[in-house]
């Protein structure tokens, strides 16, 4: 190499190595003051207090930055001042790095790395830990000298810790369906991630960040630290990174809602299943979508709990049966005692619905958002879990938009529907036969025709009932005929984006 070159690489090299918070340190309070106060005052407060005019929609709320307790750092549990780079990395990265759908299924703090360069995240850094009084901390970032590599047995001691230490909390399975209540140190409720999500994950999913909570704890929250020597609740290095390793390895993509927006019904030759345990649902196709708070009709509602949906379905020469499966922290039986524990107020039914048109259109074109309208009216089927002492029930409802619905009588269309609860996780089958006797007020389901499908869903320990409760948009139903005619092309869905929308307007702002 020649002298100037490797010179060259050498300097390059250095500034490479220069350490963050060279830079950090030169974060300028007074600019950051002023891009804080066009952009994030209006959620975290004009003095950081978290009460700006946007906070009271938010779940979680945003964060009171004078409470002086930063979630996702990387010091240890016993240094209650964050790295300024672990600021820097939440202000960057947000806490939906996942852009807008997926922070619908987290929290509403954006990422602001496209919408300010880095020295005004760093000037952001400065002013904001002024709120709390920060200034370094006394205690450098934790190491991760003793990592060891994922392998099936790590995995295994992993989950054996896990059930041990983690269950009481993030469930048996790691769904959040834990059996605590549980309160952040402000008061508000909380809820432990479900870690089969890893899209919903503050920070990330990589062994190293699950090490760094399960150590470092979340402050503020009673995520504990399991580094501290002095709780009942240590573990030694090696069992963190075990359980880190276990709590990466239950990621479960198939609930991530992708572009594909059509549910296909695989063609079975014998019987359909009428159970959601039915062996037989491994071989259909799951396809997944997000689901969005109901803010059409007139009780609009901002305080989701549930938010994806997976649906899978078959039909035969008779009939078609589609299971759907969403996971809820909550299983919301009226009268029960352990569901009353748990329960935000009153303890209302869960329920899924499906919609679908009563004619499918001819073109590629969808009824109405909401309920349908009084050109196009659509059928619900709705399933309740049932209450302590009455069980489950399957409704049929035709809708030509939220004033006008009409219940009828769903036995007489030959609708059946069964469900079952399971760590976490509802599972409902609903099953009807192909055609009806009413054929203007049914659906006629036909092979190989793009058929509307929406579906929502009521988290009866969220208060949810009537118009209150989370829905999908509109996609597709494909009854998939057995041998393809030619090549399916994807329908391009106009995603109702009324929420996410908003938000991303006023940062551009
Ligand atoms: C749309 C509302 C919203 C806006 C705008 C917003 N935030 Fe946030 N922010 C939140 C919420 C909500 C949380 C808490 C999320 C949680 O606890 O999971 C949060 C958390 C934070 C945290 C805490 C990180 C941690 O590790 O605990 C920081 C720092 C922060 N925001 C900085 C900012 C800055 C700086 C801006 C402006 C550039 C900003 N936020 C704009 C909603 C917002
Ligand atoms: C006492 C209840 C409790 C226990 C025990 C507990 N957690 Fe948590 N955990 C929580 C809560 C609450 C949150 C959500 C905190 C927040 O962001 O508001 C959480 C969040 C998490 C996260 C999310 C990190 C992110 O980036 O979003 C991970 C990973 C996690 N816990 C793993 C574990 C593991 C592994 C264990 C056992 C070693 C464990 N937790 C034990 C309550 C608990």
């Amino acid at each position: 190499m020649p002298m100037r070159k490797k010179l060259l690489s050498l300097i390059v090299l250095s500034i490479m190595l220069i350490p963050i918070s060279v830079f950090a340190a030169q974060g300028n309070k007074e600019n950051g003051k002023t891009i804080y106060d066009k952009k994030c005052w209006w959620c975290h407060g004009e003095n950081g207090a978290g009460d700006g005019p946007a906070g009271k929609f938010l779940n979680p709320p945003p964060r009171d930055l004078t409470a002086g307790w930063y979630k996702f750092k990387t010091t240890p549990f016993d240094e209650i001042t964050p790295a300024d780079e672990d600021i820097f990395r939440m202000i960057s990265g947000g806490m939906n790095h996942i852009s807008l759908w997926k922070g619908m299924s987290g929290t509403s703090m954006p990422n602001w790395d496209d919408v300010l360069n880095d020295q005004e995240r760093w000037d952001l850094v400065a002013y904001i830990k002024t709120f709390s009084g920060f200034e370094q901390p006394a205690k450098g970032p934790i190491d991760y000298k003793g990592r060891i590599k994922s392998s099936k047995e790590s995995v295994e001691k992993g989950r054996e810790t896990f059930k041990k230490m983690c269950a009481e909390c993030h469930g048996e399975e790691g769904m959040g369906d834990g059996t605590k209540k549980l309160k952040d140190d402000l008061g508000f409720r909380t809820w432990p991630r479900n870690l089969t999500k890893p899209w919903t994950f503050r920070v990330d999913n990589d062994p190293k960040e699950i090490y760094t909570r399960i150590s470092n704890g979340i402050p503020g929250t009673q995520m504990p630290s399991f580094a501290d020597p002095s709780s009942k609740k240590t573990l030694s290095d090696e069992e963190r990174w075990n359980v880190a390793h276990y709590v990466a390895s239950i990621g479960n993509d198939v609930k991530r809602p992708k572009d594909d927006t059509v549910l296909k019904a695989v063609r079975l030759m014998g019987e359909l299943p009428e159970k959601v345990d039915d062996p037989k649902w491994n071989e259909a196709e799951a396809t997944s979508f997000w689901f969005i708070p109901q803010i059409i009709a007139k009780e609009r509602f901002f305080t989701p709990s549930l938010d994806s949906i997976t649906a899978k379905a078959f039909y035969n020469d008779k009939e078609i049966s589609i299971l759907l499966e969403w996971d809820d922290r909550t299983k919301s039986i009226p009268g029960d005692e352990k569901a009353k524990e748990i329960a935000e107020g009153d303890v209302l039914e869960d329920s899924v619905g499906i919609q679908l048109p009563v004619i499918i259109p001819e073109e590629m074109e969808k009824p109405y958002f909401g309920m349908g309208d009084s050109a196009k009216p659509v059928n619900i089927w709705q399933w309740k879990s049932g209450k302590k002492d009455s069980p489950e029930i399957v409704k049929l409802l035709n809708s030509n938009g939220f004033q006008k619905i009409e219940q009828r009588d769903a036995a007489k269309a030959g609708l059946k529907a069964s469900g079952a609860y399971n760590n976490g996780t509802w599972r409902v089958v609903m099953k009807r036969p192909l055609a009806t006797e009413e054929k203007g007020k049914d659906i006629q389901f036909a092979e190989g025709k793009y058929t509307p499908v929406a579906f929502a869903a009521w988290d009866g320990s969220n208060g949810e009932s009537g118009s209150k409760h989370v829905m999908t948009t509109w996609a597709w139903l494909l009854l998939k005929p057995a041998t393809p005619k030619s090549t399916y092309f994807i329908p391009i869905i106009v995603a109702l984006l009324v929420f996410g929308g908003e938000i991303l307007l006023v940062r551009k702002k």
